[in-house]
């Protein structure tokens, strides 16, 4: 079968990214081209780091998770291209898609990798929106790092709201269509699959008529921070060698529970990941970040995180099935591809949703309870609602068990 290239006719790469960018002569190191040998290339401390002590090689070797070596080696810089992490994702994404001839494999010169989807996000803003006069779309409620680095960024957002009518909260496909044919000076569209605060997937055909726009010439970027809690084939990274106008950004923060080490992926075509790659500082990814990301991703990571994952799944059915029997507790707004929950709080048992009491019950479970949720009462649709991140079986047990004598203190000191 034929490979067909499905990018909107109006795509034009060159013209969307900011002219300086596009001059940018990226920073090269020695280590680019040369790794081994006696390396006196980029002022390094021969001499080893200064937390690693000869004895600690026999010491600790087999006794702890941390490998000596990787300590014995923190006095050189990382690797500045990543490529065995690279192909390691391409490899988990690819997976699914294997017998699926219209679909380009992924390689690892699709990608690029940040501190976090956090800089991801803040890296397409810098490559692809001039600050000052390009714009971004995003489709609250949303998450909040689209805005805040839009701000940083001197880049103004438009907003167009999801369907805040229909549960699941999709996305106004028309909407989004009309706003982009009306505004050249948006190059980016910022959409959450599966969303936060929403917790449900995207509809792909949104996306693919987005991308195929007749007259808009920009970016869709897909953050897909929690797609490994929706159904497996969910991710539309393996989409972007087919439309070069998509960027598709994933975390291992979530789903693989490593957000202490900072990694976050942005799955692109070759071309647009070369310039997210020219801009990136040379060693944004430490050594210890990598060591453990290709643990995360080896198949023993990956069958932990399997396991991880149905756990989360089943405690996320447990909250699903008990949260509505504690009064007071009303109707999930969102939907249950993630691992979070987005509920409503009722004025009263039985009433109607209050994002006073929402506010309430978060800030005394918070303050003197012992339980952090999330208050997201104040996001456009989401009027009296929480947001509950799944946690461990006893964590569950005590949320639901605080939550229960919590609105019943509320609703008897309002009376
Ligand atoms: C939708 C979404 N994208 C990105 C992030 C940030 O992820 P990371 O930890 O990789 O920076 C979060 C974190 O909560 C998120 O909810």
């Amino acid at each position: 079968m034929t490979v067909v290239n499905l990018t909107s006719p109006a795509f034009n790469l060159t013209a969307i990214t900011r002219p300086n960018i596009l001059l940018l002569e990226p920073y090269r190191c020695a280590r680019d081209d040369y790794k081994t040998g006696v390396l006196l290339d980029a002022n390094e401390n021969a001499y080893g780091p200064s937390v690693y002590t000869p004895d600690m090689a026999s010491s600790n070797a087999s006794s702890t998770f941390i490998d000596t070596d990787l300590i014995a080696g923190l006095n050189r810089y990382p690797d500045p291209h990543q490529e065995d992490v690279k192909q390691l994702l391409c490899d988990l994404r690819n997976a699914p898609n294997k017998e699926d001839s219209a679909i380009i494999p992924l390689a690892p010169d699709n990608l690029y990798v940040g501190v976090g989807s956090d800089e991801c996000i803040d890296t397409v803003i810098r490559c692809f929106a001039t600050p000052g006069k390009d714009k971004m779309l995003t489709c609250p409620p949303t998450y909040g790092m689209y805005s805040v680095a839009a701000q940083v960024n001197d880049v103004e957002v438009v907003k167009v709201n999801l369907d805040l009518e229909t549960k699941g909260f999709p996305v106004r496909v028309d909407n989004v269509m009309e706003a982009l044919a009306n505004d050249p000076s948006i190059h980016l569209v910022y959409l959450c699959s599966p969303g936060n605060p929403t917790a449900s997937l995207v509809d792909p055909e949104a996306v693919k008529k987005i991308l195929s726009h007749p007259t808009w010439n920009g970016i869709v970027v897909v953050d897909e921070a929690y797609i490994d809690f929706s159904p497996v084939g969910s991710s539309m990274a393996p989409l972007v060698n087919l439309y070069d106008n998509l960027i598709v950004m994933q975390t291992l923060s979530k789903a693989f529970g490593m957000a202490g080490i900072r990694l976050g992926v942005s799955f692109a075509s070759s071309a647009v990941a070369r310039i997210l790659n020219n801009v990136k500082a040379p060693y944004n990814i430490s050594s210890l970040t990598s060591t453990l990301a290709l643990k995360a991703l080896s198949p023993s990571g990956l069958s932990n995180m399997d396991k991880n994952i149905d756990a989360i799944v089943s405690q996320r059915a447990r909250l699903l099935q008990e949260l509505p029997k504690i009064p007071g507790v009303g109707n999930f707004i969102g939907g249950e591809a993630s691992n979070f929950l987005l509920v409503q709080i009722l004025d009263k048992p039985g009433g109607v949703p209050c994002t006073a009491t929402a506010l309430k019950l978060y800030e005394t479970l918070a303050g003197t309870k012992g339980v952090v949720i999330r208050f997201r009462g104040k996001e456009p649709g989401c009027v009296g609602s929480l947001r509950i991140t799944v946690g461990t079986e006893e964590e569950n047990t005590i949320l639901l068990d605080k939550m229960k004598e919590t609105l019943s203190e509320i609703y008897r000191s309002n009376m």
